[in-house]
């Protein structure tokens, strides 16, 4: 490891014989199909429990299918079904092309893959029969967690050894990379070991907090950031616009991401001035995240055709809008003021999917979308059509989910704070709640539209060739 840079080469992007060979593209595969597979599971979960809302849950006699079990079927199945799989198997692709190494070992990647599935079918089995574990997004059951750390430490260990062997340039996206493995190690330990055996009270809520905002910042926000300074100038042939914000963009994440957590319990016994702390950690956040939005901004100047032409970077692009308005909506949410009203409320779980799908999965499915071809070995997709209609009717059922559940939030808040009788609150709900179900129903079309042309585009042997560098489709 020497000087860090803030783009890869082309010929990092190059997929010549060399590069491909250095990754298992079985494997990035595997992993991307058992991901989309938890996904279009967990979709159906979190339709199913939004039909609780409107009391039109089907099953509402059988316990293992309880509504409040088939909600953390659809929140752990995204968390470690869906994004965990799908940024393992962008890891394998990224790192080996970043170094020039392959992992330290194939054999281990897929004992890894396998036993990372056995953990996902785990959980999703000691949630259905009633095991959660009583912390919030660790309701893995405990006798799960220590093969999940153990899990954890092989993946780090497997995908650093390829970085310290490396004797190039550090890329920004390898800082990011190796920052992700180091901290989700730590953070699955903390949270599910320190509150369980060790600290109670309200000392296990603070803790809570941090374990709850550090996954998505120090697990999920690293590893997407990681892969969007890696596609991004490689899909452009450019290189980021500033290096130097780069790393501004990092080591503010490094410094101010761990002081967020207690935010998530404001107006809690936890001591004022912990959660003044974390308020104004929250709002220095949203500087950060300005810097590295320019960034990538300032990068598509002069090539603003390639959102029409590259439809990777248009997943990327509205990922990147939405991550803004995510964290400008932290910002004001975090004050006490906002939370008077917005606290408990479905305000908070429009920003819960406009995170973790709007922004999140769709860098995800930008990178399905451009590594797809790449890993089948295939000219192209067998429908750029459908793929045009799996963006927009997700983005435009996922907009309307945000703002619908963002309104209800306020009608709601509004209605706490003002001592409307509680059943009142409930039954002016039920439009928002209704209109959740149709643009969910609607997001999880989208998806198996995709599912279809996937399969389409693995099975069509008539499309096996190199693949199409430059694609000649206009996307609309
Ligand atoms: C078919 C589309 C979807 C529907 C109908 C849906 C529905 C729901 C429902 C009903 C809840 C529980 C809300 C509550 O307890 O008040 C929920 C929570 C959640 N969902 Fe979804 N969801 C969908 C898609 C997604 C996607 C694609 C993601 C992420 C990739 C996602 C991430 C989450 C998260 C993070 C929570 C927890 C929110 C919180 O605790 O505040 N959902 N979803």
């Amino acid at each position: 490891m020497t000087t860090a840079i803030a783009n890869p080469p082309v010929s990092v992007a190059a997929d010549d014989a060399h590069t491909l060979a250095l990754v298992d593209r079985p494997l990035v595969l595997s992993y991307f199909v058992l991901s989309y597979v938890y996904f279009l599971i967990a979709l159906v979960a979190g339709l199913l429990y939004s039909m609780q809302f409107i009391q039109l849950y089907p099953f509402p006699e059988i316990e293992f299918l309880s509504p409040g079990r088939i909600r953390m079927l659809h929140t752990n199945g995204l968390a470690y079904g869906f994004i965990a799989n799908a940024f393992l198997g962008g890891l394998h692709w990224a790192i080996p092309r970043l170094t020039m190494q392959r992992v330290f070992s194939d054999k281990l990647s897929w004992l890894i893959l396998v036993v990372w599935q056995g953990i996902v079918l785990a959980t999703v089995f000691g949630l259905l029969t009633g095991q959660a574990q009583a912390l919030e997004w660790g309701e893995t059951p405990i006798w799960i967690d220590p093969v999940a750390v153990l899990g954890l430490f092989l993946v780090g260990f497997n995908l650093m050894t390829p970085v310290i062997r490396f004797s190039g340039p550090m890329y920004v996206s390898l800082w990011y990379f190796i920052a992700a493995l180091v901290w989700t190690l730590l953070t699955y330990t903390m949270g599910n070991f320190f509150t369980e055996y060790w600290i109670g009270g309200t000392a296990s809520g603070a803790i809570i907090g941090l374990f709850i905002h550090d996954l998505v910042g120090l697990f999920v926000t690293p590893i997407g950031w990681g892969l969007m300074y890696y596609f991004v100038p490689i899909i452009l042939r450019k290189p980021i616009w500033s290096h130097g914000l780069s790393l501004v963009g990092f080591w503010g994440l490094a410094f101010f991401y761990p002081l967020n957590g207690i935010h998530h319990f404001l107006y809690t016994p936890i001591p004022m001035f912990l959660q003044h702390g974390a308020i104004v950690a929250t709002i220095a956040v949203e500087f950060v995240v300005t810097t590295v939005i320019v960034n990538f901004f300032m990068t598509l100047r002069g090539s603003g055709d390639a959102l029409r032409r590259s439809l990777p970077i248009r997943w990327f692009y509205v990922g990147m809008v939405l991550y803004f308005v995510t964290c400008l909506q932290c910002a004001f949410q975090t004050t006490l003021t906002f939370q008077r009203i917005i606290h408990f409320s479905d305000w908070v779980v429009a920003h819960a999917h406009m995170v973790m799908f709007g922004v999140f999965g769709f860098w995800i499915l930008g990178m399905m979308v451009y590594l797809i071809p790449r890993l089948v070995g295939t000219r192209g997709w067998w429908s750029d059509t459908l793929n045009s209609w799996h963006f927009w009717l997700s983005v435009i059922s996922l907009v309307i989910m945000i703002i619908d559940l963002t309104l209800g939030g306020l009608v709601q808040g509004f209605q706490w704070k003002n001592l409307v009788l509680w059943e009142e609150t409930v039954r002016s709900m039920v439009p928002f709640w209704l209109t959740r179900t149709f643009s969910g129903a609607a997001i999880t079309i989208a998806q198996f539209l995709f599912a279809f042309n996937i399969y389409m585009t693995v099975t069509d042997r008539s499309l096996r060739g190199p693949i199409d560098a430059e694609p000649s489709y206009t996307y609309g």
